[in-house]
């Protein structure tokens, strides 16, 4: 008994470890992939404006909202009228970096006025040690300014300010908007104060490691349950 609550309190920390990464609570996503969220530039999942959900954003002032596991990240609010995503990212936020783990709200993110009355995507990206994540919304730009939305809130104890980010600043304002080729790598933002100690490859071998352990774990405690069972 005592071995199978070890194992699933291990599996318990293993888990919340490998879940480095942050959900898009506001706009509704295109799509989430936990696996996939470090490929930009919507977390490997395709626009598709077809088949999206859109969602009314004021260029006035809109919400946007995060809700993140890491205990520091700065995030990158671009914008695109390229239904591909591939190109021509506007930045419509300072850039700002979140210390705290979970939710946090830009109540008041504005868009370009010429974008009313188009469609296209927002690109939210997150940097916090383990390379850039991603998450897109399909949306319709209108006028006029949001109300606050309950699904974006800031968790407790969360604080931010604006701060440069070179690498992320990196991901917009060129004509091809950035190929998010800095996405896949997973070093990308070693440049953060707080990860210079890092040496660039330690947190995918960290994670490569969780990764394993996970699965051992898993095994196990599906073999203890087969037999409690
Ligand atoms: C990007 O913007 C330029 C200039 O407005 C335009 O010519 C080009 O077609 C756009 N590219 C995409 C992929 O939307
Ligand atoms: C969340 O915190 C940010 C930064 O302090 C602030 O600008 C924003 O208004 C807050 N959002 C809400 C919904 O209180
Ligand atoms: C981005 O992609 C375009 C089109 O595939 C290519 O022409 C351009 O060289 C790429 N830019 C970078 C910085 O990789």
């Amino acid at each position: 008994m005592a071995t199978t609550q070890s194992i699933a309190a291990a599996l318990l920390l293993l888990t919340a470890g490998a879940q480095a990464h942050f959900t898009l609570n506001y706009p509704p996503s295109i799509g989430f992939d936990d696996a996939k969220e470090g490929t930009g530039p919507c977390g490997g999942v395709t626009p598709d404006f077809s088949k999206n959900e859109f969602t009314d954003f004021h260029v006035g002032g809109d919400n946007v909202g995060t809700r993140t596991s890491h205990p520091q990240g700065n995030w990158l609010y671009r914008v695109t009228l390229d239904p591909g995503a591939s190109a021509n990212w506007t930045q419509v936020y300072p850039i700002v970096q979140q210390s705290g783990i979970g939710d946090f709200c830009a109540p008041l993110v504005r868009i370009p006025d010429e974008f009313v009355g188009k469609q296209g995507i927002l690109s939210v990206v997150g940097s916090g040690g383990h390379g850039f994540l991603y998450q897109c919304a399909a949306l319709n730009f209108v006028e006029g300014t949001a109300e606050l939305q309950s699904a974006c809130k800031n968790a407790s104890g969360v604080t931010s300010s604006f701060v440069t980010d070179a690498s992320l600043a990196a991901l917009v304002g060129s004509s091809t908007g950035g190929n998010d080729t800095a996405g896949d790598a997973d070093h990308s933002d070693h440049q953060d104060g707080d990860h210079a100690a890092t040496k660039p490859n330690g947190s995918s071998s960290v994670s490569a490691l969780a990764n394993v352990s996970i699965l051992l774990g898993v095994v196990m405690a599906t073999g203890i349950f087969t037999l409690l069972s």
